[in-house]
């Protein structure tokens, strides 16, 4: 069910609350799909990244080769400083061209602070996002999103529309003010050297816009993008996917599957037969509130996943599910 749904859709987001197994599962969903035939993207948008550790690999902020077999899987762990300087690299480039030369030192000085404003980071890593969709629609087969702990993104996959939003008003200023100049320059004459500069800028900032404007519109179309939301039969992170789904919902993003990890074995011993029977209760309760989403659950398995052999174990039962 969950590899059906890993080719029939482009972009898929691997959700939930922290340690209940998202890297684990993303990891070997695009295991899975590349076994397939698929080309996969293999995106972190965790801080505290770990597809290198699980894939037993250097991932960095540019995708590197990691397995293939049939198709293949690219990793990526999202490097929002690396976006940051590319970002301010352009803008100083441009600004530099716009101000007078006296003038360079001081703007230089308030980009460098600019840098560290709240929230830089936060947009970095959805522009870095952004782009992944933008370029993984051409070259990947599928787009595989693992996420930081729900609360973080959402959080991100709601700021789109602000950013969208804030792009317009500061284009919105700057045609108006593009209109003065022209007509300025219409009763001087002559050459305007700032005028280049000036559409650069407008030409980097629509690019932004309608970046944006396409992941909003690639996320929030269920025949593109899923999001799969990751937990554990228990009380808690059960508690939270729903919590998680509701926002979903709120956002327009399509909840594709839910996956509960860790199950416990009823045929190994009585302990694990009574906290199996604990966690039937925590599910029905899941599958009650969540009728139309399909549920795939995996076991508690003897090792944790680190290395090729525990992804192809737990891609196995991926597939089989
Ligand atoms: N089915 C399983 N059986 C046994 N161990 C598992 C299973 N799935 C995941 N693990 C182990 O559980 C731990 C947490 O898994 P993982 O790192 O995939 O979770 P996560 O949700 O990505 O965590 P974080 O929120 O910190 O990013 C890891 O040590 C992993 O090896
Ligand atoms: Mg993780």
């Amino acid at each position: 069910m969950l590899l059906t749904l890993a080719a029939e859709r482009k972009v898929l987001f691997v959700g939930g609350k922290g340690g209940v197994g998202k890297t684990s599962v993303a990891s070997a969903l695009a295991l899975a799909r590349a076994r397939n035939g698929g080309r996969v993207l293999l995106v972190s948008t965790d801080p505290a990244h770990n597809l290198g550790h699980i894939w037993d690999a250097h991932v960095s902020d540019a995708a590197t080769r990691v397995f293939t077999a049939g198709g293949h899987v690219d990793a990526v762990e999202i490097d929002p400083q690396a976006t940051i300087e590319r970002h301010f690299a352009a803008v100083t480039a441009t600004m530099m061209k716009l101000l007078p030369e006296r003038l360079h030192r001081s703007a230089k000085a308030h980009l460098e602070l600019a840098k560290t404003a709240p929230g830089s980071h936060e947009s970095a890593v959805l522009e870095r996002i952004a782009e992944l969709i933008d370029q993984g629609m051409d070259r990947y087969d599928l787009v595989l999103f693992d996420t930081a702990p729900s609360g973080h993104t959402l959080h991100l996959l709601s700021l789109p529309e602000k950013l969208t939003g804030w792009t317009e008003s500061l284009l919105a200023s700057r045609s108006r003010s593009d209109r003065f100049a022209a007509a300025a320059r219409g009763l001087i004459g002559g050459e305007d050297p700032q005028a280049d500069a000036d559409s650069e800028l407008r030409r980097t900032l629509i690019a932004r816009r309608d970046r944006f404007a396409r992941m909003n519109k690639t996320i929030t179309d269920d025949t593109l993008t899923g999001f799969v939301v990751v937990t554990l039969a228990e009380k808690m992170p059960v508690a939270e996917s729903l919590d998680i789904v509701r926002q979903l919902h709120g956002l327009g993003i399509d909840v594709a599957s839910l996956v509960v990890n860790r199950r416990s074995p009823a045929d190994a011993g009585a302990f694990l037969a009574e906290r199996r029977k604990h966690e039937d209760t925590c599910l029905h309760e899941l599958r009650d509130r969540l009728r139309t989403v399909p549920m795939t659950e995996l076991p508690l398995l003897v090792r944790d996943m680190a290395g090729e052999d525990a992804l192809e174990e737990l891609a196995a039962l991926l597939t089989a599910a």
